[in-house]
This record gives structure tokens, C-alpha cells and sequence, in this order.
């Protein structure tokens, strides 16, 4: 199997953060509607995708709000392996959830213009009465990995099962940081947003998180600048890993 090329696509404050309380602003959304249009716009410079994967965390933040799934415990055992509910979709949300937690209520988010087809990817710890719902609520899933998620693996069933020779990463900062670390990261795409909240303690574009990623020096390559017409900077980076 191969794997796509991977750009982890991101929006983030003057002062390095990926939430805030600049984000609804005037200057925050202006900012983010660039942000949108260059991965997912009718005149998206990356065009090679179909859809975007996301770490739990996001996912709770933005779309299923911390809700209990709706667990069928007497569910019938659903048969191995992976479920294709929509096999020939867009625009896909692939949303990592090894141990499946998330209370998904229907099989696809709308971001902006963009309705996507929900794709979870679970490790082996999924329980059968997750995937059961997932089933009934017409969500796909791909299993990668048994007690934890085999990252590579996640892509590649990513690339084989929904196509595309690009996938775009879209955090958060922990996810971010286990792919770079894992040298599953081709690009990093950032929009700075031309604002601050100054606030303590809040996300950044990469964080390590101790069950998953150790906290390294590495170094990117500048590629490209651009100032964008609402005034936030593109910058393109590639992954050149470790500093020794
Ligand atoms: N500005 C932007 O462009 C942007 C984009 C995306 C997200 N965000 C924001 O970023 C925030 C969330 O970031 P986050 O860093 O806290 O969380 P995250 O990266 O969204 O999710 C982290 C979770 O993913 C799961 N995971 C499974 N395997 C992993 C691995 N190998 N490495 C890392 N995580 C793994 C873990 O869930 P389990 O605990 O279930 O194991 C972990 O807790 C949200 O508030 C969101 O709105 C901003």
C-alpha cells in the first residue's frame, strides 16, 4: 500500500494558538474564510484530496460536543474488519477515535460549504457496540492498529478505501505533532491570522502529548510566503525532521 502525500493545513493566532477567543472575531473569521478556500473553496489550491482527518479532541470541540454515543449494548456482533458506508464520497471527515468515545448522531459535518462523509478511524479497542452504531448511523470506518492507532497504517487504508494522492492533517496541535514525529507529514500549511489574544495555556499548532509523541527539536524548510487579501500570511513548510 502507499500513502498520500500528507499537508497538515492550519489557522493560527500571532502568538502561535489554534483556539481562542479570537477565532469569532471579524479579523478571526476573515481569517479563516482564506484559511477555508485554499483546502476545500471551488478555487482550492490543494486539489488532489478528498477530505481532512482530525483528532479526537477536534472532533468533540466542533462537531459531537462530548456526548455519550447511543450504545446498542445487545447489538448483534458485527462482522470483522472495516465498514465502507459511502464508498464513492467528495469530501470526507476522517476523525481518529481509537477507542471509539465519539457520539456521533449523523454521518457527516458541514464546514463552511462543505458537507463531508464521516470516516471514523479505531484502533482494536473499539467495541462492538460502537461499531454497531456506527453502522446503523451510516459512519465508515477503517481499523488501524489493535491496542493503539497504527498511524501509517490509518493512511494508507485512507488512500486505498476514499482515493486521492493528497490527505489534508487538520489537528489539532497533539494529532499534528504524532504525525510529524512519525514522518507522515509532507507540508505544513499555515494561515496566520493577524491577531492575538494573548491567553495562557491555550492549544498551539504542535503539542506533544505523552502517551503518543515525545517533545523534540525539529526543523522545517520555508517553501513559500504570501500575504492573503484579508491580510493574514500563508506560510508552506517542509518537514525536514530532527535538528542533531
Ligand atoms: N486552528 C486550527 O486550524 C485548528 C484545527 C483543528 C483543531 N483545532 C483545535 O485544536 C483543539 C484540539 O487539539 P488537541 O491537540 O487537544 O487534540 P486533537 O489533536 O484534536 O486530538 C487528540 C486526541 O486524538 C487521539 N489520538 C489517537 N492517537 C493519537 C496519536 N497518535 N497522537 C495524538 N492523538 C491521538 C487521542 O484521543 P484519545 O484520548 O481518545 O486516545 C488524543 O487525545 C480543539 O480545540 C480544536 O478546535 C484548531
Amino acid at each position: 500500500m502507499t500513502r498520500p502525500r500528507i499537508i497538515c493545513h492550519m489557522h493560527m493566532s500571532l502568538d502561535g494558538k489554534i483556539v481562542g477567543d479570537y477565532l469569532p472575531t471579524d479579523v478571526g473569521m476573515a481569517s479563516q474564510r482564506e484559511f477555508y478556500a485554499l483546502a476545500y473553496g471551488p478555487e482550492r489550491h490543494y486539489r488532489g484530496h478528498r477530505g481532512w482527518l482530525s483528532g479526537r479532541i477536534t472532533t468533540e470541540d466542533n462537531f459531537t460536543h462530548y456526548r455519550e454515543p447511543a450504545l446498542n449494548e445487545a447489538a448483534a456482533t458485527v462482522p470483522d474488519g472495516d465498514y465502507i458506508a459511502v464508498p464513492d464520497s467528495t469530501m470526507n471527515y476522517f476523525s481518529i477515535d481509537p477507542s471509539g468515545q465519539l457520539g456521533w448522531e449523523k454521518n457527516s459535518i458541514d464546514y463552511f460549504d462543505t458537507n463531508a462523509h464521516v470516516v471514523e478511524i479505531l484502533s482494536g479497542r473499539a467495541s462492538n457496540a460502537y461499531k454497531d452504531l456506527l453502522r446503523r448511523l451510516g459512519i465508515s470506518y477503517l481499523i488501524a492498529g489493535d491496542d493503539s492507532l497504527d498511524l501509517e497504517l490509518a493512511v494508507e487504508k485512507i488512500a486505498e478505501n476514499f482515493g486521492g494522492e493528497e490527505l489534508m492533517l487538520g489537528g489539532g496541535g497533539g494529532v499534528n505533532w504524532s504525525f510529524i514525529r512519525a514522518g507522515l507529514c509532507d507540508e505544513v500549511s499555515i494561515v496566520l491570522t493577524p491577531a492575538a489574544d494573548g491567553a495562557k495555556g491555550a492549544q498551539t499548532l504542535f503539542e506533544a502529548d505523552d502517551r503518543y509523541s515525545a517533545a523534540v527539536p525539529t526543523e522545517f524548510d520555508l517553501q513559500d510566503a504570501q500575504k492573503l487579501d484579508d491580510g493574514s500570511l500563508w506560510l508552506r513548510y517542509t518537514v525536514k525532521g530532527p535538528i542533531s
